[in-house]
């Protein structure tokens, strides 16, 4: 179905493939037309495409599950003058039978046009959402000129995890997203994974890691306020011997005049600084001993808010539910050294739902503010995520904030107030995008159900101080064992109201205070449209589009 939807073509010229051998065939390209439209099955192994140019040099390399004997959906190649493919095909299947005889061989097409309408039913309304593809991280997100820029990890070509670039939209009121070209392509450092942008004076600079042979960072300029970027030819600006050594996050502080890089560096976040954005110094690193250590940290950031630093400190595996998750360290930080405050192990989660990862914040937000957005899945299932078209959506933007509970500083989640702008009539029942209010006098339950019995339950349990969401009858669970689950969080404190947003595939309940912020993926069958709440009053809103 998937494959006859995004075939809307205007011109379609003979395919003729030379098959080599079982793992290899070469097919020459159309010069007349703008696309070639790949067959992807996502259950095939990787065949790697290299594109040659009329001079018989690669000019780009590609990994594509190229449909053996169905099609799940079509990705578009720019031709761009390429001549040929030579595909090498990988694979125990590859033994069978000659390639020449598989699906993707009678379903290639040539066309001068991709159509990318969104019209798959678990595409959320008014979260972004890459137009197709797969989508990981948030990257180089940053504010300027009324414009905020969100680039994230990207695979056009499947919408699995695979052939990391950078893609880019743009919005003015953090709701409304539109899609950009997309700015960043693998070269041969590597394919480009997450990062940062700083702007500096009318430059946009963006640091993002070259996954190589091994990771390094690097460097480039935009001066057309981040719509297309040069690199850096003195690339890569920083090497190490480390495997995991990523995600570049860059800031300017003001006392040294010097420009700060934190990057995760397997458990540990290291400190970098420079005077030029382009030859950086080890300043110090972060971390042992220090929170939660069952993973591989990763996409930093550090930041001031009021008197305090943060440091975001994104972990996999070792989220509170399994999988991914975003913890925090609060302390200071002097230019040189970040110092947390808390005792080693105290671990604070800036989410307690499943399904926010990667999360960062914008550069140069107005008014003093800290706007984040996460990225809505877990490792543990985001390639299985029962959507085709494409995976992935990032979180409502949220400002942080601090708040004191004990003996610790916390840091506050709130929706941003762009999403009170986006509040439009008042509904009688919930619908697939809408914000309900749920005004609590101590403990609550809340359950949003469907005909078909799936339902998702919350509760507030004010005497314990704890908020559960229960999506284990939420519908489709099967696609992962790790999927089903209650997620718990603890409130610190009463809670007098809660936000809950719903798109479609996704709830993120929130304390109106910031205490608590839960995120959750769930796959409906058809939309909840009945609720029921025990110990509150729910007010329900659309979402204005
Ligand atoms: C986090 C991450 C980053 C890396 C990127 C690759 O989800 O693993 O550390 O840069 O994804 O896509």
């Amino acid at each position: 179905m998937m494959g006859v939807m995004l075939m809307t073509v205007s011109a379609i010229a003979q395919v003729t493939p030379m098959v080599l051998g079982d793992k290899h065939a070469m097919l020459r390209l159309d010069e007349k037309s703008k696309y070639i439209l790949l067959p992807v099955q996502e259950t095939e192994e990787i065949a790697a495409i290299a594109v040659l140019d009329g001079s018989n040099n690669m000019v780009q390399r590609m990994n594509v599950k190229l449909a053996v004997d169905r099609v799940d959906y079509f990705v578009p190649y720019e031709l761009k003058g390429a001549k040929l493919f030579d595909i090498e095909f990988h694979g125990d299947r590859r033994q069978k039978g000659a390639v020449s005889e598989f699906t993707c061989w009678k379903e290639i097409t040539f066309a001068d046009k991709f159509d990318a309408a969104n019209r798959e039913h678990f595409r959320p309304a008014y979260h972004h959402t890459p137009q197709y593809g797969w989508m990981n991280d948030p990257n180089g997100m940053f504010y300027k000129d009324g414009v905020w820029h969100l680039y994230y990890q990207y695979n056009p070509y499947g919408s699995q995890w695979e052939n990391m670039h950078w893609g880019h939209s743009t919005s003015k009121d953090l709701v409304h997203w539109e899609a950009q070209p997309v700015t960043f392509e693998p070269d041969w450092l590597g394919s480009i994974f997450s990062g940062s942008c700083i702007t500096n004076g009318s430059d946009v600079v963006a640091f993002y890691t070259s996954a190589g042979h091994h990771q390094t960072q690097s460097m480039a300029v935009s001066k057309d306020n981040g719509l297309t970027f040069v690199k850096y030819e003195g690339n890569p600006v920083i090497t190490s011997d480390k495997p995991d050594f990523r995600d570049p996050n860059v800031f300017w502080y003001e006392s040294t005049k010097r420009w700060i890089m934190i990057l995760a560096v397997g458990q540990e976040m290291q400190i970098y600084s420079s005077a030029d954005l382009k030859d950086w110094k080890y300043e110090s690193s972060f971390g042992q001993e220090y929170g939660n250590h069952s993973g591989v940290w990763e996409c930093p950031d550090l930041f001031k808010l009021d008197d305090k630093w943060v440091l975001i400190c994104n972990i996999n595996p070792g989220g509170p539910f399994g999988g991914s998750a975003t913890q925090y360290f609060v302390g200071q930080f002097d230019g040189h050294k970040f110092t947390c405050e808390s005792m080693p192990k105290v671990t604070k989660w800036l989410d307690y739902g499943k399904d926010h990862y990667a999360t960062v914040s914008f550069y140069n937000a107005p008014e003093n503010r800290r706007v984040v957005m996460a990225w809505m899945s877990n490792w543990q299932y985001a390639n299985q995520v029962p959507t085709k078209q494409f995976r992935s959506a990032n979180s409502i933007a949220r400002d942080l904030g601090l708040f004191e509970f004990g003996e610790e500083t916390y840091v506050s989640v709130v929706p941003s107030k762009e999403m009170l702008a986006a509040r439009g009539a008042k509904l009688k029942q919930p619908t697939e995008a809408c914000e309900i209010v749920v005004d609590v006098k101590g403990g609550a339950e809340i359950v949003l159900s469907n005909a078909k019995g799936e339902q998702v339950t919350m509760k507030y349990d004010a005497s314990k101080q704890t908020f559960i969401m229960d999506r284990t009858k939420s519908g489709d669970v099967s696609f992962s064992e790790a999927f089903p689950c209650v997620t718990k969080a603890p409130t610190y404190g009463s809670m007098k109201q809660l936000r809950i947003f719903v798109d479609r595939c996704s709830i993120e309940a929130f304390d109106v205070e910031g205490k608590m912020a839960m995120t959750n993926l769930v796959f409906p069958s058809e939309p909840y449209n009945n609720i029921k709440v025990k110990g509150g009053k729910a007010t329900i809103y659309s979402i204005k589009n």
